[in-house]
């Protein structure tokens, strides 16, 4: 069987279910916010940025990916940046996503929260009227940061609660187990909001069963960790936990030595559902359909489960039913 090509993987119809908005701020988007802010940056040039790029582990990229948005202040910046994730997640393939915000990161510069989502809604609805594409907001708490924040941040973005989809929880993980975060993630649920959270990207696999059995988690995201605990393996295949991995983000922040070494295809073979998200694209060399072609040069993933990965993000999805069969049926439509 041959390989499927890049255009072939590109345009497999797809969902991203694991992107952090603000991971999509590329360097030549940067500077321009600066200078139409008047924010003074560290670096002279975008390549003087670009060439920071190189990191150890999650903490260096949190540092340089919180300082960088920076230079998002205004609703309009917000948009322009999702505006510009979408094209080019629609050149790869994408229909439908669902996408993280860190309000915190904003608020604790003095921006209010309804100016980020009021941003991010308006270019998700251009989005849809333009290029068929369906997406919602996942509000993500900072673990990093004191429990009561999270409960202010999300007193604060329920003023805005028919735009958010649901909640998560992203940032530095290891000492900062979900279970500190119950009380937060059960009013969340009481408010009807959908559940997931980041575990086991640095963390122990036991951060994955608590993010199951104390937040209620839908999904997890990354879940890499899964694959040291055989008895975890086998609950999230029964259970249809559906893992969001991001391949490249894993590689360039050192989960992993090498791309061949990544857990997919063994949690896949494992019947663990696993899709292919790009995290934070403009810092790890890639968007969704670039993290497709990444692990087809590397494990070899074949036509069938990049079409099974892409089926699986589609229904794991927070879509609507209607809206899951129509991309279904693009899907069947793909493979001809
Ligand atoms: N915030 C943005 N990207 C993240 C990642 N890969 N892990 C945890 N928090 C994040
Ligand atoms: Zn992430």
């Amino acid at each position: 069987m041959t390989a499927p090509s890049d255009s072939a993987l590109f345009s497999l119809p797809k969902a991203e279910l694991h992107l952090h908005i603000e991971g999509t701020l590329e360097p030549d988007l940067v500077f321009e916010l600066a200078g139409k802010n008047g924010v003074s940056l560290p670096y002279s040039s975008v390549e003087k940025l670009a060439a920071q790029y190189d990191f150890a582990d999650l903490q260096s990229f949190l540092t340089l990916y919180y300082a960088t948005m920076d230079v998002l202040r205004t609703e309009s910046d917000f948009a322009e940046l999702t505006r510009r994730y979408l094209t080019t997640a629609a050149s790869q393939g994408l229909r439908h996503v669902e996408l993280f915000f860190d309000p915190q990161a904003h608020t604790a510069r003095g921006i209010r929260i309804e100016t980020v989502i009021d941003g991010i809604s308006t270019a998700l609805e251009q989005a849809e009227r333009d290029l068929g594409i369906t997406g919602g907001i996942i509000l993500s708490f900072l673990r990093d940061e004191p429990v009561e924040a999270a409960d202010t941040i999300l007193n604060a973005g329920l003023s805005r609660r028919e735009l958010l989809l649901g909640v998560g929880l992203d940032s530095a993980e290891v000492g900062y187990p979900p279970s500190l975060f119950q009380d937060v993630f059960a009013k969340a649920r009481d408010e009807g909001l959908h559940v997931v959270a980041h575990a086991g990207e640095e963390g122990p696999a036991s951060y994955i069963r608590e993010a199951l059995d104390l937040l209620g988690a839908e999904r997890i995201d990354h879940g890499i960790r899964a694959v040291e605990d055989p008895e975890l393996v086998v609950r999230l295949a029964e259970e249809r936990i559906a893992l969001t991995m991001c391949p490249l983000s894993n590689l360039r922040l050192r989960t992993i030595d090498t791309l061949a070494d990544h857990p997919l295809l063994r949690l896949d073979a494992a019947g663990v559902r696993v899709t292919i998200n790009s995290d934070d694209p403009a810092y790890f060399g890639g968007y969704v359909g670039d993290n497709f072609t990444a692990v087809r040069d590397a494990l070899g993933v074949t036509a069938e489960q990049a079409e099974r990965f892409a089926r699986t993000s589609i229904e794991a999805s927070f879509a609507s039913d209607a809206r899951k069969k129509e991309l279904l049926s693009e899907v069947d439509a793909w493979r001809g």
